[in-house]
């Protein structure tokens, strides 16, 4: 027996579809060429991701979660199978076009947050709009908006050391968000933080979704997962499991909790006596 041609599982783009998925990937296939070898890295992904969700990506280490996003990212391309990003078909673009789909439609968030140091904030958030050719005044204004919409207005000036862990990843969401894309893939963006900076930042990944962005992240810790609406185990270059959550925890409602229950702390003072 064949496999089922591509033919037959692309075809029927759903016209009259209302909304469509801002993520849709048919028979997704990676193989890695080394040498002799191959590497089947993602063996056949159909998956559709719509506007507003977000999504986490489970897996052990090598089941594809990363290949998977390079590919969802337009950083790499596909060895079969396609790949529509808000409806076009991207999975035949050059490198080149695939560079400039990102820098419009793609925001993205790495687990060691990818700052310019002795840059700050606000010029941290302004650089993808540099290069999209945004005016100086109009970047500025667009890069304190993004800071402001994490909750980082008063920390324009800020360098990356002067900000803290939470902060730093919450100035790289900002800049993530600062061309209004319409996805957002982040790597793994808790593995550096403590889990309550972990769950400031989940809350605003959910803040963003609530207001219609799509989020798309990679995690391999189960409690930072039951963040998304939606889980999606890979194994073995295929998609295991696929499931809705069904009672996602509300980060905000967390942090309150959290906040409660040490009400004795004070902020530290970092600044004090550092200067020798
Ligand atoms: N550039 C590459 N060349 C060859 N093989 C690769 C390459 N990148 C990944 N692989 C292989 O493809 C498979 C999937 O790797 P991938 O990085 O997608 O896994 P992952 O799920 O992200 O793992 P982790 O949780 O460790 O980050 C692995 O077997 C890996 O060795
Ligand atoms: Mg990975």
């Amino acid at each position: 027996m064949r496999a089922p041609a591509e033919s037959a599982t692309r075809a029927k783009s759903p016209q009259w579809k209302v909304s469509r998925p801002v993520v849709q990937t048919d028979a997704l296939t990676k193989t890695y060429k080394m040498g002799d070898m191959q590497v089947r890295a993602l063996r056949g992904i159909t998956l559709n991701i719509e506007q507003g969700e977000f999504v986490a990506v489970m897996g052990q280490s090598g089941s594809g979660k990363s290949t998977f996003m390079n590919l969802v990212g337009c950083l790499d391309k596909p060895s079969a199978g396609h790949y529509l990003l808000d409806g076009e078909d991207v999975s035949r673009l050059s490198r080149n076009d695939l560079a400039g789909v990102r820098g419009r439609q793609l925001g993205f968030v790495f687990q060691g947050f990818n700052l310019l140091p002795r840059t700050s904030a606000l010029e941290n958030v302004e650089l993808p709009m540099l290069y999209q050719g945004v005016k100086g005044k109009e970047r500025q204004r667009r890069a304190a908006k993004a800071l402001e919409r994490v909750g980082l207005g008063d920390r324009l000036d800020h360098t990356p050391a002067q900000l803290s862990g939470g902060q730093q990843q919450r100035v790289a969401i900002a800049r993530a968000l600062v061309n209004e894309p319409r996805l957002v893939l982040a790597d793994e963006p808790t593995g550096n933080l403590d889990s309550r900076t972990s769950i400031e930042v989940m809350a605003i990944f959910q803040e963003l979704a609530a207001q219609g962005l799509t989020v798309m992240l990679v995690t391999h810790e189960p409690d930072i997962a039951q963040h998304a609406m939606r889980v999606v185990t890979f194994r073995d270059g295929l998609v295991q499991r696929d499931e809705r959550v069904a009672k996602p925890l509300i980060a905000r409602e967390e942090l309150t909790r959290i906040d409660s229950e040490r009400p004795e702390d004070a902020p530290l003072d970092v600044s004090a006596g550092s200067a020798p």
